[in-house]
């Protein structure tokens, strides 16, 4: 089968890379020219566990090639739209890459397409699309195929690989069969393949990102709970989780979610809720809780110091939105960074993938150390903002020994009080203040944290 992806983000990359490993012959098409040339010389825009081998393996045997050129759009089987709906300035997603597509199809396309879109689009574009294209173009036929995808950065080719499911929206029998081609090798493993109209494949997508975007936001307010009546979130989370009804997932406490989805996919699903005059009170709260959840995380920092950050020295380690990912976007450490500046204080910050974006944002505001060691050098309070596994199996004795005031700050809860309190710290966390574990008999003690 003969594949086109328009775009070549993340969500094309990926997709395209997938598709061309199971055997089909793609081809991923980018306006960007220096995107295209860079992933023809085998460099790859994002950081993504396993997709460099991948890309160059498929791009080295043929079935995935790199183009700018839209006239291939006419020689697909199946078009793919993977192009970003950013959120616009209203908070609606932004479609002007969508209708710049829609043009070039009816620029170049002269036979009948399957046209499936992957870019997470308003509820009703689908239909839009469908339209337009048959007013523009009378004699050809329009199959609009609705296929949201649901990769996470950091473990996105697994995912794509292994997904949970399949959802495939459209309104022909055809664009069933073609999807069920498309994703034959997946149907082989028994993943499961929902068959609906695309209205409903479009709602699915805002609605699954906006119910996890949810459960971080609540599982935070349970964790400020926890923190102001001495309970333990780990042992909280824990708890809930084992409820088969709420599973274990997405009930880790955090600084507030970020990335490129959950932000701008909430937003959009209240715009649209609202301007249909449905209901979205849990949406808005969503929306807002995790807002006043980054400044509350600034103010918790600052609290530490009795309320005074002005001249501090504060270190910043993970700088990304979450770990395994060089993307910036939304993390909560943009909010958090910018609010501590504006107390005076100065930071310093490093983050294994993401320094190069970081210098994009914070620009000369914050000074870029070489490592979690340099960072910490000299601090009055070294603050864990993403998860990254090599903060895990830092030398706490190390660490110490280097820091002016040896506080840490853990707003990603990785270290357990215990360990990092017998190494010498003042130890701030999430939703377990003053409760260390004793872990041999099991049973809890307070301890007062001098
Ligand atoms: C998300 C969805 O998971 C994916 O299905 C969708 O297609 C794209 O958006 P992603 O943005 O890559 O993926 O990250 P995800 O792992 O979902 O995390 C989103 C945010 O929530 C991050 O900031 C993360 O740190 C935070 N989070 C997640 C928590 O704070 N606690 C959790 O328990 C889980």
């Amino acid at each position: 089968m003969k594949i086109t992806i328009i775009g070549t983000g993340y969500v094309g990359l990926v997709a395209g890379t997938c598709f061309a490993d199971f055997g089909m012959d793609v081809t991923c098409i980018d306006n960007n020219t220096q995107k295209i040339e860079s992933l023809k010389r085998g460099i790859i825009p994002i950081y993504e566990p396993g997709l460099e081998e991948l890309v160059n393996k498929n791009y080295n045997a043929g079935t995935l090639k790199f183009s700018t050129d839209t006239s291939h759009l006419n020689e697909a089987d199946i078009l793919i739209i993977a192009v970003g709906t950013p959120a616009g300035k209203d908070g609606n997603a932004d479609l002007s890459s969508i209708y710049s597509v829609i043009n070039d199809i009816i620029a170049h396309v002269k036979t009948n397409k399957f046209i499936l879109i992957k870019s997470t689009v308003p509820i009703g574009t689908a239909a839009i699309l469908r339209q337009t294209l048959q007013d523009k173009c009378k004699n050809l036929k329009f199959d609009i195929i609705s296929n949201p995808e649901f990769l996470r950065q950091g473990s996105a080719v697994r995912d794509f690989l292994e997904p949970d499911r399949i959802i495939i929206g459209s309104q022909s029998k055809d664009a069933k069969e073609i999807a069920c081609k498309l994703y034959g090798p997946l149907i082989l493993k028994d993943i499961p393949i929902l068959f609906t109209d695309n209205n409903s494949a479009e709602i699915i997508k805002y609605a699954a990102n906006t119910y996890l975007a949810m459960r971080v936001a609540f599982i935070n307010e349970i964790s400020d709970i926890s923190e102001k009546l001495a309970g333990d979130i780990d042992d909280i989370a824990h708890g809930l989780g084992l409820d088969k009804r709420i599973s274990k997932h997405f009930l880790h406490p955090s600084p507030g979610y970020g990335g490129s989805c959950f932000p701008k996919d909430t937003l959009a699903l209240s715009k649209v809720a609202s301007e249909a005059n449905a209901n979205c009170l849990i949406i808005n709260a969503v929306i807002e809780s995790n807002i006043q959840r980054k400044l509350r995380m600034a103010e918790k920092i600052i609290d530490t110091f009795n309320g005074n950050i002005r001249g501090k020295q504060i270190s910043i380690l993970g700088l990304t939105f979450k770990a395994e990912t060089n993307d910036l976007r939304d993390s909560a450490s943009i909010d958090i960074i910018n609010e501590l500046i504006k107390h005076g204080a100065r930071i310093k910050a490093y983050d294994p993938k993401g320094m190069s974006e970081a210098r994009k944002i914070f620009g000369t505001k914050i000074e870029y150390c070489k490592d979690s060691y340099d960072a910490a050098s000299n601090c009055e309070a070294l603050c864990i903002l993403t998860e990254w596994a090599e903060f895990k199996t830092l030398e706490l004795d190390k660490l110490n020994a280097l820091m002016l005031n040896p506080t840490i700050i853990d707003l990603r809860n990785i270290f357990s009080p215990n360990e990092i309190m017998k190494a010498g710290f003042n130890y701030i966390s999430l939703g377990r203040t003053d409760i260390i574990m004793d872990n041999e008999c099991r049973n809890y003690q307070k301890l007062k944290v001098s």
